[in-house]
């Protein structure tokens, strides 16, 4: 099942986040999305856990994936491409205006890399040495809403 992120949430996803992505946020950090109105925070949920989650932030007419990760253990069984559908499918229902949905991945993350092809979006861009621990550099991805 996939919902909207609430506050009860926020333990498990910084479990999630501290788990697998090698620069977590913080709980202050999730707790500022939850309550910022320009984001949109989904989890997935399996048997009462939280197994995945989502972070789109709006800022004017473009709107950033701030974060997608699923547990290891889900990955591949097409939780990331159900998060990823209710986000830009709520997106649309609440701002008919956003031109793009942009991203950074790293370069060497063929899997999300994948996915967002899978799903439209085109390479943009390159920011050199982006990303920290390791370095490397991030490619940017871009995804027009208002030609689909
Ligand atoms: C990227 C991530 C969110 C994908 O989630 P997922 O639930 O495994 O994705 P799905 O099962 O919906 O896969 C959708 C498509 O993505 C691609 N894909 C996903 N994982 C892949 C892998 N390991 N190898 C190759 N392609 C992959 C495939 O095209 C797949 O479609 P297919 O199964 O029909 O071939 C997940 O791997 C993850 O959490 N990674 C760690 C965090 C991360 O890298 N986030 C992105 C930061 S920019």
């Amino acid at each position: 099942m996939i919902r909207d992120m609430n506050g009860h949430d926020l333990s498990d996803v910084h479990a999630l986040e501290t788990g697998c992505d090698p620069m977590p946020w913080s709980v202050n950090a999730l707790q500022y999305e939850i309550d910022n109105k320009e984001s949109i925070l989904k989890v997935a949920i399996r048997d009462n856990n939280v197994i995945g989650y989502m972070c789109i932030r709006t800022l004017l007419d473009i709107t950033h994936v701030m974060k997608i990760n699923v547990l290891p253990e889900y990955r591949r069984i097409g939780i990331g491409s159900a998060l990823l559908i209710e986000s830009l499918k709520k997106l649309s229902s609440l701002k008919s205006d956003v031109k793009h949905v942009t991203l950074e991945v790293r370069a060497s993350n063929s899997a999300a890399i994948k996915l967002y092809n899978k799903f439209g979006f085109s390479k943009a861009g390159v920011r050199k040495n982006y990303y920290r621990n390791p370095s490397e550099d991030g490619l940017v991805m871009q995804l027009d809403m208002q030609s689909n």
